[in-house]
């Protein structure tokens, strides 16, 4: 099979990475890809919401599946369109990628189906937003309904933040239409953590918990980020919280985007906080994530196009994975400046050392090949992976592989996996 995963980040280049380990692939390309995938794949150089240029591609090529990374293009109808054109693709259509580009959109389905999240309301007026929160007490969480690079969320502490929220989303028009309606949402405390599945449209696949770290520095200090690191599985989520995410957020979910008629097929990533009357739904997303897909599938010793293509044909009922037992750690070594400006083009050293035992693995994200050489293109630049006993031996190897790299500028978390820590004692 010839196969293309659309998108240039870390978790397209882990994507890759397990799908060359599938029976039935001949080639593989990427687009656009990186400096780690032209690698393994052959990258061609469109951008994933260039969806006339990749369907065109995929029709010149005679490609055989498609794997969707990011959620622009599925927001853009991506599926729907390939679908038109006879040409086959993993994710979901325009209308189930609501779920994620429609945070109002997951309120209303979460409402329909009585799944736990945040009591919220939604705005489509900027003076009754600021006036709904004078009447309430902070903490407050404003969002902008549509996609925002994960910049649309405020977690406000004080009122006055809140109002500035408002203004900026619906008066500055920050996110432009994606800040047309606001939601304004009481604010959970506890736990996050990912919990993503793969789905037919009607029944579920599993794959394993794992935690993102958002915020840019060490202690959840700083500002958030595309994401700086995660872990794999958590103990945080315990069994009971598994099912219970599973049973309240996930399984209702599918149920009711089939029975509107627009099933979710493809992946659903609940992104939930543990609270002290269970998990809670935060967001959805409809792809896989990133960071957590980096330290999810070196995990995951089935074969990952098998399950594609068993979701395809929806025969996904009683399908079950096989896991390394061992823990993943993902560390993402990121721009001197990153989350705010950065420099580009810098040289980047001892990718090949740092990868050399086999239990550690460099995905790439923001690099680009120049003859022989690596440089940096993007914030986030590589993710360091390591499978070990537990999390901090795992994190250990993270680290010492962290360190035989070097790029100008380079940053990095040093405390991936620890707020599970003490619970993985405990268990
Ligand atoms: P979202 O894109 O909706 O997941 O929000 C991004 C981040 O904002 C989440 O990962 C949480 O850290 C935080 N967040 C969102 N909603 C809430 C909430 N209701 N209470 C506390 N934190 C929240
Ligand atoms: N790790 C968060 C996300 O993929 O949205």
């Amino acid at each position: 099979m010839k196969v293309l995963v659309i998108g240039q980040g870390g978790r397209e280049h882990a994507l890759l990475w397990k799908i060359k380990q599938a029976k039935k692939v001949k080639s593989l390309y990427s687009a656009p890809g990186n400096g780690g995938t032209a690698g393994i794949a052959t990258n061609v150089p469109i951008s994933p919401d260039d969806i006339a240029g990749l369907s065109k591609f995929c029709e010149s090529e005679k490609i055989d599946l498609s794997i969707v990374g990011p959620e622009i293009p599925l927001s853009l109808g991506i599926v729907d369109i390939f679908k038109e054109k006879g040409l086959r693709v993993f994710g979901p259509t325009r209308a189930a990628a609501q779920l994620e580009s429609s945070k109002i959109f997951t309120k209303e389905i979460a409402r329909k189906e009585n799944i736990p999240t945040a009591d919220c309301e939604i705005f489509d007026n900027a003076e009754k937003a600021k006036d709904f929160i004078e009447s309430k007490k902070a903490p407050l969480v404003v969002k902008a309904d549509g996609l925002a690079q994960g910049k649309g969320v405020i977690v406000a502490k004080d009122k006055s933040e809140a109002l500035r929220a408002v203004e900026r989303i619906m008066v500055e028009k920050t996110f432009g239409h994606s800040g047309e309606r606001v939601i304004v949402e009481e604010c959970l405390e506890g736990e996050e953590a990912s919990i993503i599945v793969i789905s037919d449209g009607e029944n579920i696949v599993p794959l394993a918990s794992s935690q993102d770290h958002k915020r840019a520095f060490d202690g959840d200090k700083g500002p958030n980020t595309g994401g700086m690191g995660a872990y794999s599985p958590t103990p945080l989520v315990t069994d009971k919280i598994f099912e219970e995410t599973v049973v309240k957020i996930i399984k209702p979910a599918i149920l009711g985007m089939k029975e509107r008629g627009t099933p979710c097929c493809g992946v659903l990533y609940a992104g939930i906080m543990i609270t002290q009357d269970g998990p809670k739904l935060l967001e959805f997303n409809v792809r896989f994530g990133d960071p957590e897909t980096q330290a999810i599938l070196p995990r995951l010793n089935s074969d990952l196009l098998e399950l594609i293509e068993a979701c395809e044909v929806g025969a996904l009922k009683n399908y079950s994975l096989k896991w390394d037992k061992r823990t993943a750690v993902c560390a993402v070594m990121a721009s001197g400046g990153y989350p705010g400006k950065y420099e580009k083009g810098k040289e980047i050293s001892g990718i090949e050392k740092a990868a050399l035992p086999e239990d550690v693995l460099v995905f790439h994200a923001g690099t680009k090949a120049a003859g022989k050489k690596i440089l940096t293109s993007g914030g986030r630049v590589l993710n360091v992976v390591a499978l070990g006993d537990g999390i901090r031996e795992t994190a250990d190897k993270v680290y010492r592989a962290c360190k035989t790299i070097k790029f100008d500028g380079a940053h990095y978390r040093k405390d991936i996996g620890r707020r599970a820590l003490n619970l993985e004692v405990l268990q």
